[in-house]
């Protein structure tokens, strides 16, 4: 998926180059947001993805390096010598600075957190966000600063630790900020990085229709009379892979569904009803439940469960593949956060790709070749190819659930009893949120059952039975996360259906903890 054809909107694109900072893909996103495409690389391999990409800008991220230290990160001569404008962001700028020959030092004042700039000179970068003597509220964060500028430079802002917060020579349509745009806590960044699209005389017409377009093509010239396999988990990423390549490729793809029974309720059916059915795609559904139950049988320890469940998921997946067989290439729907190579202070890139995805370590084992179609998007940006190829939007819009399923949430061995148990009580909470109007509020909503019996009170009987735990987040990321403010009446209605509908419960508890210092999951 990395050919990229210069007569695709998807080619009109900025090149982001890493120097390692913490909100290099927040500049990705921002730039996305305006309808432009754009790829992060590491400073590295800078060189060469000019030289083959043809970027129409190019963006420097921050870094945690220093400038002004001997072998550190460097924006290459060609960044320079591409033709293209280039915005250089705090270390991009410093870096830039220095390849031009200004001179960079370090301050005795950090900077870090809100600050404001003076703008000196109104231009075109600050088109629409104020004129000279205007004061801008930004987010810094840097120790070294700009003290000399570079032949062709001059001053555009200045703010008290930082002379030239933003720089520029107009004729090279070169740019530099001491402050990060990205942030959100730069509330008119957006509107800068915009105008220095503008000034690069990009278009935004880089749209979900047009990527849906250009990575089927992608496909079938990657796949051609290939044949395919797919592991669907039920989540959005895999479903959304799966359609799109469906689209392609037709019946050379094969989903493999291994259904470990530590789904949702109804979750599975679901899943089987809504891609043989309503896609006609040719699905293998695995039932391995007993399979699972077996291996976690008198297992509690959370990460033992978590081996265990992402062991044997290879296993029957790689079984299922075997009798299949012929496949040349393994699908998956590996998304862009799960492979950014990431850049170490010291410059060596390091790829980090997330540890509890589902079929880790597959590729590796089964010889195949790698299909990853949804590798240069963001989360939300499949969600929006989902409803682009006609996935239902309760599907797209359904929380986010662990690869480990309710296994991680029953706090004590897993059996086919309480998982039972579990799956109505998350049901019945589910409803209550879906009636009163707040699944799309919440990020996450779940039950977890824990190794607790309490005695309670039905009728005239006394009861000794379980506890379980009710939790709702928001959340924009799944990193920090609030717990839902339900209303009393929410709560009672909630818990008093629990305990009069699901058999084995007799007390319900809310949890109110953040993240941090909690995490959303109970284990
Ligand atoms: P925590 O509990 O770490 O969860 O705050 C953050 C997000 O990650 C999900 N999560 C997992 N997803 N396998 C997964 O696929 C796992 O082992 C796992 N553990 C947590 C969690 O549901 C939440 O969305």
């Amino acid at each position: 998926m990395n050919d990229h054809k210069q007569s695709d909107p998807a080619a009109e694109t900025v090149l982001i180059v890493d120097f390692g900072g913490q909100l290099t893909q927040l500049i990705a996103r921002r730039v996305r947001e305006t309808g432009v495409f754009s790829e992060i690389v590491p400073f590295t391999r800078a060189a060469e993805t000019i030289a083959t990409l043809k970027p129409k800008a190019i963006i420097l991220s921050g870094g945690p390096a220093s400038v002004t230290e001997a072998d550190s990160p460097r924006a290459p001569r060609e960044v320079f010598e591409a033709g293209a404008p280039v915005l250089g962001i705090c270390y991009g700028q410093q870096t830039m600075v220095r390849e031009l020959g200004g001179v960079v030092e370090p301050s005795s004042e950090r900077e870090y957190g809100d600050a404001r700039i003076t703008i000196v000179e109104p231009g075109a970068f600050f088109d629409g966000v104020g004129e000279a003597g205007h004061i801008e509220r930004v987010w810094m964060s840097h120790g070294d600063r700009v003290t000399e500028l570079p032949p062709g430079f001059r001053t555009l802002a200045i703010s008290e630790h930082a002379p030239f917060a933003a720089i520029a020579d107009e004729t090279r349509r070169f740019y530099g900020v001491q402050f990060h745009p990205e942030a959100a806590h730069t509330p008119r960044g957006a509107a800068m990085l915009g105008n220095f699209l503008r000034l690069a005389g990009v278009h935004g017409q880089w749209s979900m229709r047009a990527f849906k377009e250009t990575a089927i093509e992608a496909i079938r010239e990657k796949v051609g009379k290939g044949r395919v396999i797919l592991g669907l988990s039920g989540g959005v990423d895999s479903s959304v892979a799966a359609v799109l390549i469906h689209e392609a490729i037709g019946d050379q793809l094969t989903c493999i569904f291994v259904d470990h029974g530590l789904m949702r309720e109804g979750e599975g059916d679901e899943v089987v009803s809504l891609f043989r059915g309503a896609y006609n795609i040719p699905l293998v559904h695995v039932r391995a439940e007993d399979t699972f139950l077996r291996a976690l049988a008198g297992v509690s320890d959370p990460e033992a469960k978590r081996k265990i469940i992402g062991g044997l998921f290879i296993d029957v997946f790689d079984a299922e593949a075997a009798k299949l067989g012929g496949a040349e290439f393994l699908a998956q729907g590996t998304v862009y956060p799960d492979v950014i190579e990431s850049v170490s202070p010291r410059g060596g890139p390091s790829a980090t790709i997330k540890s509890h995805h589902n079929v880790g370590g597959l590729p590796e084992r089964m010889n195949l070749k790698l299909l990853e179609p949804l590798r240069e998007l963001f989360k939300d940006e499949v969600r929006a190819l989902g409803r682009e190829l006609g996935l239902p939007e309760a599907f797209i819009g359904r929380h986010p659930f662990p690869g480990p399923g309710l296994a991680i949430r029953i706090l004590s061995d897993v059996t086919g009893e309480k998982l039972a148990i579990l799956r109505r009580v998350d049901a019945v909470f589910i409803e209550e949120i879906r009636k009163a109007g707040l699944y799309d509020e919440i990020w996450q909503a779940f039950a977890v059952l824990l190794p607790v019996r309490t005695v309670g009170v039905m009728g005239d009987a006394r009861t000794y039975d379980y506890v379980c735990g009710l939790r709702a987040v928001t959340s924009s990321d799944g990193m920090t996360a609030q717990a839902y403010p339900f209303s009393a009446e929410f709560l009672a209605r909630a818990s008093g259906r629990i305990i009069n509908e699901v058999k084995g419960v007799n007390r319900v508890v809310y949890d109110v903890t953040s993240k941090p210092p909690g995490t959303i999951e109970w284990e």
